[in-house]
C-alpha cells in the first residue's frame, strides 16, 4: 500500500479550493498508512496573533474530521506536535541552494508583495520537504500550487541520497488531481481562489453561512460569450463553475456544459450542490466545537502515531549526514 503525506496550513478559514482541491480527495485515500499535518510552523511565516493561531488549528482539525478524516484509522497530527519536523527542516535547509529557493514562484509573488518579509518565508520549501521526507511518503496529494515546491522536495531528497545514502528516504511523487486542482475566486477567475484575495466576495468558505454562499455563487463572474463550454483558457468563470459542480456531482465538466445553455441555470445548480455538500459539513463541525475533550484527545494520539514515525526517519537522516550519536 502507497504510503500518504498531505498537509494544509492553518490560516484564515479553510475554502472551497482547499476543500476540492486537497481535503476531499485526504478523505478519498485515508488509510491505515496515510498522515495528515496541519503546519502550523508554516503559518508563523507571516506575523500571526497567538490566539488566532491556535483557535484556527483546532477549527481546521474540526473541519477534517467533520468532512470524514477517519482518527481510528488515518493519523491526523499537528506539526508543532511533532519535533522532528523543525529539525529535518535545518538538513534540509543545507541540502538546498540559496538559487534554487529564489526560482519558487510562491516566494517571489509573496515577497513581491511585501516591503518586509521573514528569512523563513524564503525557506518555507525546506521545512515543507521534511514534512514529506520524515513519513517515507510515496505520494503526496496536492493542488496544481504546490507543484514546484513537490519538485524541489524530490531533488532534494535524490541530492541528500546521493551524497549521504541511498535508503536515506523515499523519494515521493505528486498527486494532483484533474478536475479541482485549480479552483478559481469567483469574482477574479483567472486568479486561484486564495486566502490572500483582497476582499472574500471571490472566495467560498466551508464554515460561511449558507445564505452568503449561495449568494456569492450567483454573483459568480462569468463573460459575454452567452454558451456554455468548458474552456478554462477562454471562459475561466464559467469553467469555474463547470469544475465545481463536477466536483459535486461526480459528473465531467464537459458533460455538464452540454446540459446548459444559460449561465442563471449553471450559477443555481452550482449554488445548490455546494449547500448540499457544506451542510452535513458544518452540522458535524458544530457538534465538535461541543466536544472539545474529544478534539484534544485526537491530536494527542495522532502526535504519538507521527512521531513514531517521523523520529526513525530523522535519526537515520542524523546519522547518514554524519551528526555523532549519542552514546
Ligand atoms: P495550503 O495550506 O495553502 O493549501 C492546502 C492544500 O490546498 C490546495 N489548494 C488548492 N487546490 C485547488 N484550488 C485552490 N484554489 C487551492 N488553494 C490551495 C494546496 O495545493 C494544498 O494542497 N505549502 C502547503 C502546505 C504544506 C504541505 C506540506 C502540503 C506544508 N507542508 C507537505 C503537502 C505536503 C500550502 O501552503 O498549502
Amino acid at each position: 500500500m502507497a504510503r500518504v503525506l498531505s498537509c494544509i496550513q492553518p490560516t484564515g478559514g479553510v475554502h472551497l479550493g482547499n476543500l476540492l482541491g486537497a481535503l476531499q480527495p485526504w478523505v478519498d485515500v485515508q488509510s491505515a498508512d496515510s498522515f495528515h499535518g496541519i503546519v502550523d510552523l508554516h503559518a508563523l511565516t507571516v506575523p500571526q496573533d497567538p490566539a488566532e493561531l491556535r483557535e484556527a488549528t483546532l477549527e481546521l482539525v474540526r473541519i477534517l474530521l467533520a468532512i470524514g478524516l477517519d482518527p481510528d484509522f488515518c493519523t491526523l497530527f499537528v506539526q508543532s506536535h511533532v519535533s522532528e519536523h523543525a529539525e529535518l527542516a535545518w538538513l534540509m535547509q543545507c541540502t538546498a541552494g540559496y538559487g534554487e529557493l529564489g526560482r519558487m514562484t510562491q516566494f517571489k509573488d509573496k515577497s513581491a508583495k511585501s516591503e518586509s518579509f521573514s528569512a523563513a518565508l524564503f525557506t518555507y520549501p525546506a521545512l515543507m520537504a521534511a514534512d514529506i521526507l520524515l513519513y517515507d511518503a510515496d505520494q503526496v496529494p496536492v493542488g496544481e500550487d504546490q507543484r514546484q515546491h513537490l519538485e524541489l522536495t524530490r531533488d532534494l531528497a535524490i541530492r541528500f541520497n546521493s551524497r549521504y545514502g541511498e535508503d536515506t528516504f523515499v523519494v515521493p511523487e505528486p498527486v494532483i488531481g484533474t478536475v479541482a486542482a485549480r479552483v478559481m475566486d469567483l469574482q477574479n477567475p483567472t486568479n486561484k481562489m486564495s486566502k490572500s484575495a483582497d476582499g472574500d466576495n471571490g472566495l467560498i468558505f466551508v464554515l460561511d453561512d449558507l445564505k452568503r454562499v449561495e449568494k456569492k455563487l450567483k454573483r459568480a463572474v462569468t463573460d459575454n460569450e452567452a454558451t456554455v463550454r468548458f474552456a478554462p483558457d477562454t471562459q475561466p468563470g464559467v469553467a469555474n463553475l463547470l469544475s465545481i459542480l463536477s466536483v459535486a456531482t461526480g459528473e465531467g465538466p464537459d458533460k455538464l456544459a452540454e446540459r446548459y445553455d444559460q449561465y442563471g441555470q449553471l450559477k443555481v445548480d452550482t449554488a445548490e450542490a455546494v449547500v448540499a455538500m457544506l451542510e452535513p459539513i458544518q452540522t458535524r463541525y458544530r457538534e465538535l466545537e461541543a466536544d472539545p475533550g474529544y478534539v484534544r484527545d485526537v491530536l494527542d494520539a495522532g502526535a504519538e502515531k507521527a512521531r513514531a514515525v517521523a523520529s526513525v526517519t530523522l535519526a537515520r537522516a542524523k546519522e547518514n549526514i554524519g551528526l555523532l550519536p549519542r552514546a
